[in-house]
């Protein structure tokens, strides 16, 4: 469903600010694969969602969606077939336009033209019936403008229009990070829901190990633009937050020794 092939991305090159991005980055994610992401900051967890989603090119590399080779296409054209969530609950919602008028431009995006912005009465009900799965009484507020919305209903909504159009592939970078506990329990487990219900091939960066941990069926760790550890479903029954952090302080001295044989 998704693949990566040797994808590096490079920032500044050349000058003193050059930052490594990505580097050499190999991933294969089957069909509904439910992928967490961990790793520090700059680790180039947010440039890989970036180079998916089409919002960046890779110096090289290739990216495969679906059987389609598409690092070069542009993010609109991708974006029939992906859905993402931010980190910021006002990054994925326009504050001043309603719940609906957001739905509606959610809704034609990645169709062919032709189809009308307008809510129909249809439209509307459809509208309801997605928002009346959240649980938050949303359904009956259609007509609020979104940014009166509290962070975790924000989200909620973003995860709603991500998805609601079907899309293949779900990119969420920290979505519940800006969140309190209990709120980002609620969007951790309608995530959960979702992704099942459309068997959604999903990549979700957390900073939290054990959420990561619990959720989906592969974990991955970055550093440094790099996978460095790829933790299949048998293996990740059996992890706990230590083990992740004693493998992290091992591979990094590990790579730490072999910089310095290489420097020598
Ligand atoms: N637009 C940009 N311009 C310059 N450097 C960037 C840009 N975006 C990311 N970087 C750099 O690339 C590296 C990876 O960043 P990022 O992908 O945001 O990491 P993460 O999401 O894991 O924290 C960092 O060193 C960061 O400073
Ligand atoms: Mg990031």
């Amino acid at each position: 469903m998704l693949e990566l092939r040797n994808v590096s991305k490079l920032f500044n090159p050349g000058t003193p600010d050059e930052k490594v991005a990505l580097s050499n980055i190999q991933l294969q994610l089957k069909e509904g694969d439910f992928v967490t992401i961990i790793g520090s900051n700059g680790a180039g967890k947010s440039t890989l969602m970036n180079i998916i989603s089409g919002v960046m090119i890779p110096d090289s590399g290739e990216v495969w969606i679906g059987g389609k080779q598409v690092e070069l296409m542009s993010e609109a054209r991708r974006s029939e077939w992906i859905g993402r969530v931010f980190q910021d609950p006002m990054a994925g919602t326009a504050p001043t336009m309603t719940i609906q008028e957001n739905m509606a431009i959610a809704y034609s995006r990645g169709k062919r033209r032709g189809l009308q912005l307008g809510v129909t009465a249809r439209r509307k009900a459809f509208f309801r019936e997605q928002l009346a799965r959240l649980g938050l009484g949303l359904e009956q507020r259609l007509t609020a403008k979104v940014g009166l919305l509290s962070g975790g209903e924000r989200q909620a909504l973003s995860l709603l229009m991500a998805t609601f159009t079907e899309p293949r592939i779900l990119l969420l970078d920290e979505h519940t990070a800006a969140l309190d506990p209990s709120r980002a329990e609620l969007i951790t487990n309608l995530t959960k829901q979702i992704v099942e219900e459309l068997n959604l091939t999903t990549l979700m960066v957390t900073h939290n190990m054990e959420q990561a941990i619990r959720l989906g069926n592969r974990l991955i760790m970055m550093d440094k633009g790099r996978i460095i550890l790829d933790v299949p479903e048998e293996e990740k029954k059996g992890l706990t937050v230590e083990r992740l952090l004693r493998e992290f302080e091992r591979i990094r001295g590990e790579k730490f020794v072999d910089d310095r044989v290489v420097l020598g």
